[in-house]
């Protein structure tokens, strides 16, 4: 599966956020392959109306519908159409117990969970929390030239070690290459951001990635 996060990229707002999600659909029925689109909460209810693949939100709140104010509650982002959930992304970096909250909540309201991470050490503790994917990513990497897969390989083949969920991998990617060896490794999956969206061809850039998928 390919995880596509639009951060709050300008490219990948308002109406260009529905661009980049149609085009996402389009390769996906073309090749055949899982690319899930995570837009800004903002977003998600225009995306939701217009393509079939899934969409996911980037972060929620442990909360029921209720009197709160300013929160993302996932009983809303069940009802917009999100079908997944993005938790603890080192950009919106959470507290052990916060992740947890989290999680059960999402699977209230039956959300798919992603819960990522940055350290091997939290990667037990989450995997008890039975998260649908553990995500693992490097801050430092995020945005950069050098993917996670180039420097973290036998990292990345402890952590499988110690998981029973399926790991995506993330940070940095934005090769074809990257893509082959993060599968051959043994990730479900990967979660990429600005290799598609700054990418000056974002359909010739997303089909290039997904055919990854086909050539491992
Ligand atoms: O959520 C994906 C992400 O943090 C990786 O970003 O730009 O390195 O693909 P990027």
């Amino acid at each position: 599966m390919l995880i596509l996060n639009f951060k709050t990229y300008k490219e990948a707002t308002g109406k260009n956020a529905l661009i980049i999600a149609q085009i996402a659909e389009k390769i996906s029925e073309q090749t055949g392959v899982n690319i899930i689109v995570v837009p800004q909460p903002t977003d998600i209810y225009q995306i939701k109306r217009a393509v079939g693949i899934e969409v996911w939100a980037q972060y929620l709140d442990p909360i029921d519908p209720d009197r709160h104010t300013g929160f993302i509650s996932p009983y809303a982002l069940q009802q917009v159409g999100a079908t997944g959930v993005l938790i603890n992304h080192s950009e919106k970096k959470l507290a052990l117990k916060e992740i947890e909250k989290r999680v059960k909540y999402a699977k209230k309201y039956g959300l798919t969970t992603l819960v990522l991470t940055d350290s091997a050490e939290e990667v037990e503790k989450i995997n008890l929390m039975e998260p649908d994917y553990i995500g693992y990513e490097k801050e430092e990497l995020i945005a950069g030239d050098v993917s996670i897969i180039e420097v973290e390989g036998p990292n990345i083949e402890n952590i499988l070690d110690k998981i029973d969920h399926p790991l995506i991998i993330g940070s940095g990617i934005k090769e074809k290459e990257d893509i082959i060896e993060s599968l051959k490794i043994g990730a479900k999956g990967v979660i990429l951001a600005s290799g598609i969206i700054k990418a000056q061809d974002v359909e010739e850039k997303i089909l290039e990635l997904a055919k990854a998928f086909k050539e491992f």
